[in-house]
């Protein structure tokens, strides 16, 4: 069975991360909702940090972070080692940070991303494969990077 998806956001996310929590839904996909529960302020480092320990301890595969940029969220998680997340507003980004770079979660910035269009890229991140390959190479030396 696959795992669960972890799913995180600030304030700014919040309301896109429940609307994507309910297309999850719909396509029967299990989720771990890390918060924020609110739309009351909170810090964005705060909420990335327990997505991207369930990631790193292989409790979730793959991750999706929001807030108001998903500049912010991201930023926070790739100074995990271990994590390569990907802050993403159109869906061929989503496709090819799969494909290129094992991409391991995506961020979206909800003050500009709508919903639909947030779905979309959730599907298409979702369902694509790494390519292995040359590009294997490059995320090991991208993995190397991380202290
Ligand atoms: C919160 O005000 C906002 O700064 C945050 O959601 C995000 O956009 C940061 O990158």
């Amino acid at each position: 069975m696959a795992k669960p998806i972890a799913l995180a956001a600030d304030h700014g996310g919040f309301e896109l991360k429940e609307a994507v929590k309910a297309h999850l839904e719909e396509l029967g996909l299990e989720y771990i909702d890390f918060g924020t529960h609110s739309t009351d302020s909170v810090d964005y480092p705060d909420m990335a940090v327990p997505a991207c320990d369930a990631v790193v301890s292989g409790q979730c595969e793959k991750a999706l972070l929001f807030c108001g940029t998903g500049v912010g969220i991201s930023m926070a998680a790739n100074k995990i080692k271990g994590i390569r997340a990907c802050c993403c507003s159109d869906s061929f980004s989503c496709e090819y940070t799969r494909r290129h770079n094992d991409a391991n979660m995506l961020a979206i910035g909800a003050g500009f991303t709508g919903k639909n269009l947030a779905e979309r890229m959730v599907e298409v991140f979702l369902s694509t494969d790494f390519e292995g390959g040359r590009h294997e190479r490059r995320v090991n030396k991208l993995n190397a990077i991380q202290p």
